[in-house]
């Protein structure tokens, strides 16, 4: 059999050792194995593979990014666009497709697979929006690299008895922040799940003001919303809709919002693309090879439509379409782990 494996929308950390163990677990099983180039992209038009072997996938387990690239590039807002991913697909001789990537890529996927396609999906996400799963490629390296951050933060709040605002990814969701949150020690947590006013959030901050707390960590969500805040549009849309909320400057604004209102000194960061890039941490190898694996199995199990998920701690493949049904959001009792605690 001849296995395609491709990755699409933002990379992410781990990405390498799912590709690793797609490709060694199936060209030890004696199939073929080929990367897809660039997301979906790669199977459009003429399509853009390379194959897989062995000396490819050395030394990559531990490489951040995706040895494949990847794109935002969506087939469903092309005209005849599945058509050609079906074409390109034929063409490569591509009996069978490990998409790996979060709900947009595996969309995507889900509509390959209801066409008759040979299709498993992978989630990832640093967003870790999906539904069903407990783990997407990339969130746990995506966390620790904003608890290191906030720690960072705080010992030069401290020096400068400021106010830091820290603006971290998520789109719709606040797990990032939450998280982040929590293992870094924030004192306030924004995120789009739990709203609160701009007067609710300068309050606090006065409020540790008059405690005498010098200085304070404000974690926020790119796309938290604060009433009473007026944030910049966001950036264009790209090709499945989303805008680019890190053009909202969300954090600069508040930074600016607390200073005037408690004369508190302030300053914003945004970590960006930080937070997606570098080495992945030990379980950001370790799931995504038990995940490319059970992948690989449930193709030659003959079994489509599906993802290779984490449920119940442990490999399990579930439906595509209930991965992407509907957004995963922070629930009450993780945010209040972190107001109690703050
Ligand atoms: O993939 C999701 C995400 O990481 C969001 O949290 C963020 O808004 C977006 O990607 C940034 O996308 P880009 O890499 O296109 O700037």
């Amino acid at each position: 059999m001849r296995i395609a494996v491709l990755t699409g929308g933002g990379d992410a950390a781990g990405l390498n050792a799912a590709i690793r163990s797609v490709g060694r677990h199936a060209l030890r099983g004696g199939d073929e194995v080929v990367g897809v180039l660039n997301g979906w992209a790669g199977l459009l038009g003429d399509g853009d593979t390379r194959p897989l072997d062995d000396a490819a996938l050395l030394g990559v387990l531990r490489q951040g990014g995706t040895l494949l690239g990847s794109s935002r590039t969506n087939p469903l807002r092309i005209d005849d666009g599945i058509a050609q991913v079906e074409a390109a697909m034929a063409a490569h001789r591509i009996d069978a497709l490990v998409a790996i990537g979060g709900d947009d890529t595996l969309s995507v996927a889900a509509r390959l697979a209801e066409r008759g396609a040979h299709v498993v999906g992978i989630p990832k996400t640093v967003d870790f929006d999906l539904a069903v799963t407990e783990y997407c490629i990339g969130f746990d390296s995506a966390v620790a690299i904003v608890a290191e951050s906030l720690e960072r933060l705080h010992t030069t709040a401290a020096s400068h008895h400021r106010v830091l605002v820290c603006e971290v990814m998520g789109r719709d969701t606040g797990w990032l922040a939450v998280m982040g949150g929590i293992a870094g020690g924030a004192d306030l947590c924004l995120i789009p799940e739990f709203p609160l006013h701009l007067e609710e959030i300068v309050a606090r901050i006065a409020a540790r003001d008059a405690q005498g707390t010098t200085s304070s960590i404000i974690v926020v969500a790119e796309g938290a919303q604060i009433a009473g805040l007026t944030a910049e549009a966001g950036g264009p849309a790209d090709a499945f809709g989303h805008q680019n909320l890190a053009r909202r400057a969300l954090g600069e604004r508040l930074a600016d919002a607390i200073e005037s209102a408690t004369g508190h000194e302030s300053r914003a960061t945004v970590l960006g693309h930080v937070q997606r890039g570098g080495s992945p941490v030990a379980t950001d190898r370790i799931w995504p090879s038990r995940l490319g694996m059970a992948a690989v199995d449930a193709i030659r199990a003959d079994t489509t439509a599906v993802a290779a998920a984490v449920v119940a701690n442990a490999e399990q493949l579930v439906p595509l379409g209930d991965l992407v049904a509907e957004q995963k959001r922070v629930p009450a009792s993780i945010y209040q782990v972190f107001e109690a605690l703050s």
